[in-house]
């Protein structure tokens, strides 16, 4: 039974017989603090006492021999995981972290998004998304700003057009809209800037290569559009940068190809970049292939691999290099920059050989400093085509879809978008690993 206490009172037990209780006056504790029970009670509490440190005693014992019957010869805790000696597995004590609440939900479902993260709020642009006078999901012009703190919603001044898959970008007080699929499922070029400030948005410029679901990022006001899938859904490798600077008031905005060079080293689409440090990473996706083994005809699935892979751009060499590859592979995830040089990646699409469409729960979270990517409290609920904002140390995963077109009489993936909203605390702990060897044989017969 639960005891109430006025507001500012604390529970105050100075002695077994209860004799402060009657003051707080609402609900009387009963058992063992009831005046007629005392002596009875501190027996009770003595021989519970010794049950649960007996009890608790061989548990020890019994944890402490299940160790000891692995042979783990060596364990080292270090700060800097390069430096494991050969042989020894790496393990981030930081693994696991996290804990994924609801927020609330956004008013309308979406997936094929964008995030943008600009003071407390998220800012929600395009994508696919519930039309109610249509009574169905549309491919969006609609952009809502969504306040972390009060989980209000505001329409804002809608994109020129509707888009979803593009590549975005934030830099300035701007936001960068490159790319992406119409309402009509084409393929396009276009460059919307949108004033954050001012609430309104402005055709920029053009694309060399119509691209969807390329990636992008900002560094020193240029914004840098990369891969994606050209009209034929093969995936791209290139590099285009556009310089907001080059816009007159006659002219737009200047977006150029950079020479294959400082293409990509694996062509991807569904990828997704941040930069950090003025440096851009471009993170997993997906890439088309010529597989000579299966018939791409029968099952276009056969063709198209999802990566792991990471690549990092410094803008000033103009060249791509490989960092650590993600633990899992996906593409169509949510991506979000956060404080103290990390990364973090939430959900996304991965598939089983013949099938695609299978959401993922996996949350990572890759240490620039360090190089390595270390496994996060997963998302209560599985999603692809979602995005995260971060606002005040709580990283947000917006929508996405569920799995979808898995059995025949499903329902199609764009009409069964999600319009949840999950929250994690960013809890920072230290950057220290566990450097051991992997149990031997006498784990396995174990
Ligand atoms: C909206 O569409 C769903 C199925 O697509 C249908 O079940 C429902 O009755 C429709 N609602 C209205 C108001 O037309
Ligand atoms: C957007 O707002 C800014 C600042 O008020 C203004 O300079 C600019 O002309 C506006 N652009 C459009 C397309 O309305
Ligand atoms: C795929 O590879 C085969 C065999 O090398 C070749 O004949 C075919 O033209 C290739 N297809 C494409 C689309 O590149
Ligand atoms: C590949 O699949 C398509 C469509 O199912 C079929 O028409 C074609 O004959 C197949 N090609 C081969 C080489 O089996
Ligand atoms: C992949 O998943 C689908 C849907 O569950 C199933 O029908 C198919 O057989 C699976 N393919 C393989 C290779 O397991």
């Amino acid at each position: 039974m639960a005891t109430y206490y006025k507001e500012g009172e604390q529970p105050q037990f100075s002695n077994m017989d209860g004799a402060q209780e009657a003051q707080y006056g609402t609900t009387r504790r009963s058992g063992c603090l009831g005046k007629a029970f005392g002596t009875a009670c501190a027996v009770i509490y003595f021989v519970l006492l010794t049950a649960v440190a007996v009890i608790a005693f061989i548990l020890g014992s019994y944890a402490t021999s299940k160790v000891r019957s692995f042979s783990v010869p060596d364990a080292i805790l270090m700060s800097d995981p390069s430096t494991a000696p050969a042989g020894y597995t790496v393990f981030s004590l930081g693994t696991g972290l996290g804990y994924w609440s609801p927020s609330t939900d956004m008013l309308h479902q979406r997936s094929d998004h964008g995030v943008i993260s600009y003071q407390k709020y998220a800012y929600l642009v395009g994508g696919m998304s519930f039309n109610p006078s249509a009574n169905k999901s549309e491919v969006s012009a609609s952009v809502v700003r969504y306040d972390t703190e009060t989980g209000q919603m505001y329409e804002m001044a809608p994109l020129p057009f509707a888009r979803y898959r593009f590549a975005y970008a934030q830099s300035k007080g701007n936001i960068y809209v490159l790319g992406g699929a119409d309402n009509t499922d084409a393929t396009t070029n276009t460059v919307f800037v949108y004033n954050i400030a001012a609430n309104n948005w402005t055709m920029m410029g053009k694309l060399n290569t119509p691209r969807t679901d390329a990636c992008g990022a900002a560094v020193n006001g240029k914004v840098y559009v990369f891969g994606g899938y050209d009209a034929n859904y093969v995936s791209l490798s290139s590099v285009e940068v556009c310089d907001p600077a080059t816009a007159t008031s006659s002219a737009p905005a200047v977006c150029t190809q950079l020479p294959a060079s400082s293409d990509l080293k694996v062509s991807r689409g569904d990828c997704r970049a941040v930069a950090i440090d003025g440096i851009i990473y471009a993170v997993g996706g997906v890439e088309w292939y010529n597989n000579t083994q299966q018939n791409c005809t029968a099952n276009w699935v056969f063709c198209y691999r999802f990566l792991n892979s990471v690549e990092a751009f410094n803008p000033a060499t103009g060249v791509w290099s490989f960092r650590a590859p993600m633990i899992s592979p996906r593409g169509d995830f949510g991506i979000e920059a956060l404080p103290g040089g990390r990364i973090i990646v939430a959900g996304g699409e991965k598939g089983n050989g013949t099938n695609n469409a299978m959401a993922m729960y996996d949350v990572e979270e890759y240490i620039v400093e360090h190089n390595i990517w270390v496994q996060k409290a997963p998302l209560p609920q599985a999603r692809f085509r979602d995005d995260l904002a971060y606002v005040a140390g709580r990283v947000y995963a917006f929508g996405g879809t569920p799995s979808c077109e898995l059995v025949p009489d499903g329902p199609p993936c764009n009409q069964v978008a999600l319009k949840t909203v999950f929250a994690m605390f960013d809890v920072q702990y230290p950057r220290l690993y566990a450097f051991f060897k992997a149990a031997t044989a006498t784990a396995s017969s174990a």
